[in-house]
């Protein structure tokens, strides 16, 4: 087997390591590479086009992430050619860790806290009542619905949204673009889970993020595109809006002179809430390539027409 490996991150000796204990049969070239025509499986984390150009009759191509919108336009590729991206492969449980600690950093008012602590002021504050605190997913996939089922313990309203229908025990759920704002108002919490796609590029405009209750909190865990920076600013500035954690940005690393690194109501993070782990990454695609091999379906492939 010949699999051609590519990626633009600065970790390429832990993915080849790893794949040369997982693949100890297979001939594993780096790109750039003349023999890209002949692999079998291409394994990439945003490759140049070329990449794509030089592949022969590629079995599939999987991308080293869960979110493809950094793949080059793979209109280039036979329609039957299948991109098969990550699914969890471990980062299930990192978003359900970071989102719960920003539901509950904002629900138990821990930026009021440390206030309070700044002035030596003593006072304990009213519980808030958690069934005014719904929490709102946009996106029940594979990790809308992780975080779903990490806050439900919790006891908070859960409700998400997706394109198509969906069914989870304890979440109310809604379905495409004229539900939408019916589904914003009332949330307290928003949390973005959408991948990014013409469809969902620039969704989490003002007016848009206006539809959630004066004093909501928006954290987006997914992509920067789908938020409109400065209307998101201007409804924190005007206290529309009461916080926002923000792992994901237009442009990353976030330009210094960004305004979301010094706004008080803004916490950040530098893309961390999930990262893509080597070991377990490998795993999956080893295991979907050997489903492949074998005749037999896999999941995870991407819908081309909906581009994720
Ligand atoms: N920050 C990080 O470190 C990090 C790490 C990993 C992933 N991510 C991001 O998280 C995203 C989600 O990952 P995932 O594995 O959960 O993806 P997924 O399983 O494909 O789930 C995507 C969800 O979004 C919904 N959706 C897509 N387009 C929509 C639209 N136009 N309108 C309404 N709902 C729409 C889908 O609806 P259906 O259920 O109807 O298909 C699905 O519920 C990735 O695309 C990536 O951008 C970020």
């Amino acid at each position: 087997m010949r699999l051609l490996f590519y990626t633009e991150g600065s970790n390429a000796e832990s993915w080849l390591e790893a794949l040369r204990r997982e693949f100890v049969d297979a001939r594993i070239d780096g790109w750039p590479s003349a023999l890209a025509g002949d692999a079998d499986y291409a394994l990439v984390w945003k490759p140049p086009v070329e990449l794509l150009r030089a592949l022969g009759k590629v079995k599939a191509i999987f991308n080293l992430g869960a979110g493809v919108d950094s793949m080059p336009d793979v209109s280039v590729l036979p329609r039957d050619v299948p991109l098969v991206r990550l699914e969890d492969a471990g980062m299930a449980e990192q978003m359900a860790e970071y989102v719960c600690h920003a539901v509950l950093h904002r629900y138990r008012e821990f930026d009021a806290y440390a206030e309070q602590q700044q002035m030596a002021e003593w006072r304990q504050r009213p519980r808030l009542p958690k069934s005014g605190f719904r929490v709102g997913i946009l996106g029940l996939g594979v990790l809308g619905t992780a975080v779903a089922m990490a806050l439900a313990p919790f006891g908070f309203p859960l409700r998400a949204w997706s394109r198509t229908h969906k069914s989870l025990p304890g979440v109310a759920t809604s379905t495409g673009m004229a539900e939408l704002d019916g589904f914003l108002a009332g949330v307290r919490l928003l949390v973005c889970l959408l991948p990014l796609t013409n469809q969902t590029q620039g969704l989490l405009d003002g007016e848009r993020l206006s539809r959630l209750p004066r004093g909501a909190y928006l954290v987006n865990v997914s992509r920067g595109g789908l938020v409109v920076d400065d209307e998101l600013l201007a409804l924190l500035d005007s206290d529309q809006l009461a916080g926002a954690t923000l792992d994901v940005f237009r442009d990353e690393p976030l330009p210094p002179e960004h305004r979301f690194w010094h706004h008080p109501r803004v916490a950040l993070t530098p893309h961390v809430s999930a990262v893509t782990l080597v070991e377990e990454s490998v795993a999956q695609i080893a295991a979907k390539i050997r489903r492949l091999e074998a005749g037999l379906p896999i999941t995870g492939i991407v819908g081309r027409e909906y581009g994720y």
